[in-house]
């Protein structure tokens, strides 16, 4: 058997929480630890291929993973633009965060005389979308999609929004799965094809199996 099925491609995969910033002191952010993308790079590497993890915040990994740091939305769409240039395929496991400050401020917001503050949000960039659109042929796009309701009724409708290859549904509620935890359990799905369910178990296990169906999408690309 092949052990290095993704030897010669190179990947490109997304992890953690997105940092918005409020001021030079505070940020928005969310429950995403990055250990789903990292573990997706981890399992990437070992299967042949050449990895640019694009993480928002950082965390140990093997030295062969060209790990780049993006703590923003904007910074990570950036960084996964330039690096799709090159790259055979795209998994966004990261938590982007939807909304970020419209103007952060240039100096620490001080106690307001009225005792409250009102932030100004705006959307952020969708980079699964970006990818999906500027997606050639030949490359992959894989996306996850975080639910806490209608689990496949909401990954199907963000497999066709992002133009998506496969989108790994997550049921964030489920004891065993989700933000933070060294174990997960997801469905994947595609088109035409009837949904996978696997796990729980340990993300290393989990980001094996969806490297094992990313290769089976590029080989049939
Ligand atoms: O990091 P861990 O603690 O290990 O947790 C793993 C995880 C729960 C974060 C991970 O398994 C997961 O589900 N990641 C996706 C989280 C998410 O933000 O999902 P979403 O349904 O909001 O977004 C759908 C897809 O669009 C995702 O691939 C996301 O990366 C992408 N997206 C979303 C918004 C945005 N502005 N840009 C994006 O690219």
């Amino acid at each position: 058997a092949n052990d290095k099925p993704l030897f010669g491609r190179h990947l490109v995969i997304t992890a953690g929480g997105t940092k918005e910033p409020i001021d030079p002191v505070r940020y928005l952010t969310n429950r995403s630890s990055g250990k789903m993308g990292y573990a997706l790079a981890e399992a990437a590497l070992a299967a042949g291929a050449k990895v640019t993890l694009v993480a928002a915040a950082k965390r140990d990994c093997s030295t062969a993973i060209n790990l780049v740091i993006a703590p923003s939305a904007k910074e990570m769409l950036f960084a996964v633009e330039e690096a799709m240039k090159k790259a055979d395929g795209f998994i966004g496991a990261a938590a982007v965060s939807d909304f970020a400050l419209a103007a952060p401020f240039d100096q620490k917001v001080k106690k307001q005389g009225d005792g409250h503050l009102t932030l100004d949000l705006v959307q952020n960039p969708d980079i699964l979308k970006t990818v999906g659109q500027n997606k050639k042929p030949g490359q992959a796009v894989i996306g996850f999609a975080a639910e806490t309701q209608d689990l496949l009724a909401n990954a199907q409708k963000k497999l066709a929004a992002k133009q998506a290859d496969m989108i790994v549904a997550n049921d964030v509620t489920a004891p065993q799965a989700g933000f933070d935890k060294d174990s997960n359990q997801v469905t994947l799905i595609q088109e035409n094809q009837a949904p996978i369910t696997i796990g729980p178990k340990a993300k290393s296990a989990i980001a094996k199996d969806v490297i094992e169906q990313v290769v089976t999408i590029l080989d049939h690309q």
